[in-house]
């Protein structure tokens, strides 16, 4: 079993997939390192790709502050994306792209250990959960799988852009915070 970070080491130096020839920095993925609760995004964008660090642009900010609504940190909860290198203009990564890289991700999971995962958005969705996940319809459900409790909620920055949808997303937050205290009562990490 590798550590977080000779598995980051490794990542750095990935090449397996096109996505490596356009970055700027790998986006590996921080927070605690034993978090019990675990946020997955699609993939870095411009600021994380400039920064080589999760989710630090506006829909960053905007989970940090529904993080911080369920009074957690980033630091209570590990952070991570299905792909670790942008995709050029934010498109969707590739399915492809994805497969190569959850592999990362697969060890992330097995190393931080945690019991909850939180996918953020369709395509963390899909690559998780089920590869036909409907958003709209399947946000906010429970999936057992194993140990891991899993919920699916909108991507932070389809808050940006719809607001109407932030309502929705404040009963999935209000949801992992139930399944947390359910867990763990008040600890916290
Ligand atoms: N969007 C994501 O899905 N991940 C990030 O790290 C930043 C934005």
């Amino acid at each position: 079993m590798y550590t977080l970070k000779e598995l980051e080491s490794i990542v750095n130096r990935c090449f397996r997939c096109p996505l490596s020839k356009t970055r700027t920095n790998v986006v590996f993925g921080e927070g605690n390192d034993k978090a019990s609760i675990m946020f997955i995004g699609e993939g870095p964008g411009y600021y994380e790709d400039k920064m080589g660090r999760p989710f630090v642009g506006r829909a960053g900010k905007l989970l940090d502050n529904m993080l911080k609504a369920i009074d957690f940190s980033r630091e209570d909860v590990y952070i991570a994306n299905i792909v670790k290198c942008r995709p050029p203009n934010n498109r969707n990564p590739l399915e492809e792209e994805s497969k190569i890289c959850i592999e990362f991700l697969r060890w992330q999971v097995k190393i931080v250990d945690p019991d909850i995962i939180v996918c953020l958005g369709a395509v963390a969705a899909r690559n998780i959960i089920d590869k036909d996940f409907k958003i709209t319809q399947n946000r906010g459900i429970w999936y057992k799988r194993g140990k891991f409790n899993i919920i699916a909620t909108y991507h932070p920055a389809a808050l940006l852009r719809d607001s109407s949808k932030k309502k929705d997303a404040w009963e999935d937050f209000k949801s992992i915070r139930d399944m947390y205290a359910e867990t763990y009562g008040e600890k916290k990490g």
